[in-house]
C-alpha cells in the first residue's frame, strides 16, 4: 500500500514561494490502478517524482508498505520496488536495448525469447530492436515504448508511467492498453498512470484529478470524467477578466 500524507513541494523563484504540491494527502492500496489525470501543470509529475525519490517534499510524508521512505533515495526505493517511467525518457548512448531490459530484469542470462515478450507487449519487435542503441536514432515514440518494456522487466510491485500514450501511435497504444489490463486483471502490481487518455482513464479503479497542487475530485472513471468535461469547458480566466472589463 502506498501511502501520501499532507505533501507538500514549494519552489523559491527570487523573492517568492511556488507553492507546486499543497498538502496532498492519498491512499493507494495494493494490486489497485489509479489515474492521475488533469491540466498541464497541476503537480502530476511532480507527484510522481516525489514517490520515487526524484524530489523531496517540503512537508508531508511517504509510506510504501508500511515502511516510511520519505528520505530514501531512488536506488532504495527501486530495490524496494517502485519504479518510473519519465515522461520524457533519456537516451542511453552504448547501450543496445537488450543491455537495458538485462539490467532492468536483473537477470544477467536474460534470453531472446524473454526480451522478445517484453518489446512485444510495448507493440515492437525484438529482431528489429533488441541490438539496437537507445541513442538519438531512435524516434521519441520508440524510447517511450523501449522504456516501458524496461519497466516490465524490472517487474516492480509499484510502476508509475508518466503520459505512456505520449508519442505513441494508436496501434501501439492499444497494446499497451491491454498490457496495463493484463497486468491490473492479474493484480501483480499497482499502477500509478498519469494519463490524458480517457481510453486509460476509463481503465482505472480511481481516477485522481490533480489541479493546482491539490486534488481537485476522486472518484471511479464513471464518476470523475463527466466532472473533467464541465471543468475543461471553463476559460481561461485572464481573457474572461479583460472581456468583461470592455
Ligand atoms: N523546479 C521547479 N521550479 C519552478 N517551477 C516548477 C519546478 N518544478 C515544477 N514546477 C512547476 O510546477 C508545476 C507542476 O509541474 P508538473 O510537471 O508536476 O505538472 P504536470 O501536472 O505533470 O503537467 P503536464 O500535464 O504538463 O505534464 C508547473 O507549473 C511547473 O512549471
Ligand atoms: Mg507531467
Amino acid at each position: 500500500m502506498l501511502e501520501l500524507q499532507h505533501i507538500s513541494y514549494t519552489v523559491q523563484e527570487g523573492e517568492t514561494t511556488l507553492g507546486i504540491l499543497k498538502d496532498v494527502s492519498l491512499t493507494i492500496g495494493d494490486g489497485r490502478l489509479v489515474v492521475f489525470t488533469g491540466p498541464n501543470g497541476g503537480g502530476k509529475t511532480t507527484l510522481a517524482r516525489i514517490i520515487m525519490g526524484l524530489a523531496q517534499p517540503t512537508a508531508g510524508r511517504i509510506l510504501w508498505n508500511g515502511q516510511d521512505v520519505t528520505d530514501l533515495g531512488i536506488t532504495e526505493r527501486s530495490r524496494l520496488g517502485i519504479s518510473y517511467g519519465f515522461q520524457q525518457p533519456p537516451r542511453f548512448k552504448g547501450l543496445t536495448v537488450r543491455d537495458l531490459l538485462t539490467i532492468s530484469s536483473g537477470d544477467d542470462h536474460l534470453s531472446k525469447d524473454q526480451c522478445c515478450q517484453y518489446l512485444t507487449r510495448v507493440g515492437l519487435c525484438a529482431n528489429d530492436y533488441l541490438d539496437r542503441e537507445v541513442d538519438v536514432s531512435l524516434s521519441g515514440g520508440e524510447v517511450k515504448r523501449i522504456e516501458i518494456a524496461t519497466i516490465l522487466a524490472r517487474n516492480s510491485s509499484l510502476m508509475i508511467f508518466d503520459e505512456p500514450e505520449a508519442g505513441i501511435d494508436l496501434w501501439s497504444f492499444a497494446r499497451l492498453t491491454e498490457t496495463f489490463e493484463q497486468i491490473h486483471a492479474r493484480h501483480s502490481a499497482t499502477m500509478v498512470i498519469i494519463s490524458h487518455q480517457e481510453r486509460i482513464i476509463s481503465l482505472a479503479d480511481e481516477v485522481v484529478v490533480v489541479g493546482d497542487g491539490t486534488i481537485r475530485h476522486r472518484g471511479t472513471a464513471r464518476e470523475v470524467l463527466p466532472r473533467i468535461l464541465a471543468d475543461t469547458l471553463g476559460g481561461c480566466p485572464v481573457l474572461e477578466k479583460e472581456a468583461m472589463a470592455q
